[in-house]
């Protein structure tokens, strides 16, 4: 039976742990990625992981003819669509190449997949579609929000995108997983998040500094209205992240035109502050932070309600966020030596 499923993005940080999960449940993966903010290197940590050879097609998303190409060599019987920019205060500053390199893709790949009558679609999409919500945890009835910045509209635009597909009868079925915050790396440390630069996110920076690569972490205001006046998020071990994309493919099959959105998330709300005290605790650090202002555009909490995912792909966190603080920190110190 064909189980070959295209990963776009499949050498980034997410897409790189789902390629692991495909291959332990039997799926052929096949990545495709321009390497815009992944390395090559990956490649050999996901053959040292699973001891096999790694599908890779090198090239753009947005480029119609190469995606063609690739979908006819491969007849794929899925597509996992991770591809795309993610930094939300890079998407201020230049949104055309966020609108180009996301919405564009998506368009691209919808039509390669109809032409190419491949009907099966997880999209990554975020939290972030949910902006400052009203209820906690957020479920998948909470209203969505106009997005305030650039990469967060192009998630919101993709979702509709998708729908009309499916509406149009195209025989495509697709469900977006709206993830919270992914942390952590595979536990061998052979793969894990590479942030270019300075890491806006928080984890990539708490390890970094640890490692002394930083100075020192500022914690984004302590006057919030949560426990300890620090933001609360939703962090999800990437590992738990990615098998949640292979439990969606096995939902898709036997669904035609059908759309759906789900949470990813672990249902439990931790603050910036309990994030440096368990690092401290599982890495054996002292870790040099200040409290500095708040960074614009925070909500003050977030997290999810997990029911539905539970209910309808069968699938829950196993890790912990002490394993995801202990696994960055391994991977971080593999990637200092
Ligand atoms: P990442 O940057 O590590 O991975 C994305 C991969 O896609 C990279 O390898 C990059 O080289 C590749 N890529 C980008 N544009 C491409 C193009 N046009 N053609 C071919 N390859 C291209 O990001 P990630 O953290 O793994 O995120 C994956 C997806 O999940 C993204 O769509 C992101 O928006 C979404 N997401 C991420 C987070 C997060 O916090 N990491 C949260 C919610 C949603
Ligand atoms: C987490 C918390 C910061 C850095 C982002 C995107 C979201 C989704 C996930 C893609 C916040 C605090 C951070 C630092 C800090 N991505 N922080 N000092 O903002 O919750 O979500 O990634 O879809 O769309 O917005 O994640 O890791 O940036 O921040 O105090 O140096 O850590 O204020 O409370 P965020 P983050």
């Amino acid at each position: 039976m064909n189980k070959n499923i295209i990963v776009t993005g499949g050498a980034g940080y997410i897409g790189s742990h789902t390629v692991v999960e495909l291959l332990a449940q039997g799926y052929k993966p096949i990545i495709i990625d321009n390497f815009c903010n992944s390395e090559k290197s990956v490649l050999k940590g996901l053959e040292d992981i699973t001891g096999k050879r790694i599908d890779l097609f090198e090239g753009d998303c947005t480029d119609k003819n190469f995606m063609t190409n690739v979908f006819a060599k491969t007849k794929p019987v899925g597509v996992i669509h991770f591809a795309a920019f993610k930094a939300v205060g890079e998407s201020v500053e230049k949104p055309l190449a966020y609108y180009q390199n996301n919405v564009v893709s998506l368009l691209v790949l919808l039509e390669v997949m109809k032409k190419q009558n491949c009907k099966r679609l997880v999209f990554s999409s975020s939290c972030t579609v949910y902006g400052t919500p009203k209820k906690l945890p957020v479920t998948e009835q909470s209203p969505t929000q106009k997005a305030i910045s650039p990469y967060g509209n192009t998630k919101q635009i993709a979702e509709d995108i998708i729908k009309d597909q499916v509406v149009a009868n195209t025989g495509l079925s697709a469900v977006a997983l709206r993830y919270f915050n992914p942390i952590g790396a595979h536990p061998s440390a052979l793969i894990g998040e590479l942030p270019l630069g300075i890491p806006s996110n928080l984890v990539p920076f708490v390890t970094q500094t640890a490692a002394g690569l930083r100075n020192e972490l500022t914690i984004f205001g302590n006057d919030y209205n949560t426990p300890d006046g620090t933001n609360v998020r939703d962090y999800i071990h990437v590992v738990d992240l990615a098998k949640a994309h292979v439990k969606t493919l096995d939902y898709l099959y036997g669904k035609s035109n059908f759309y759906d959105f789900i949470n990813i998330g672990t249902g439990t709300g931790t603050s910036v502050l309990e994030i440096v005290k368990t690092f401290e605790k599982v890495s054996n650090q002292k870790l040099n932070y200040t409290i500095g202002n708040r960074r614009a555009g925070d909500v003050d909490q977030i997290y999810a309600s997990v029911d539905k995912s539970k209910e309808v792909l069968n699938w829950k966190t196993e890790l912990s966020v002490e394993d995801a603080l202990k696994d960055s920190w391994n991977w971080q110190l593999n990637l200092s030596h």
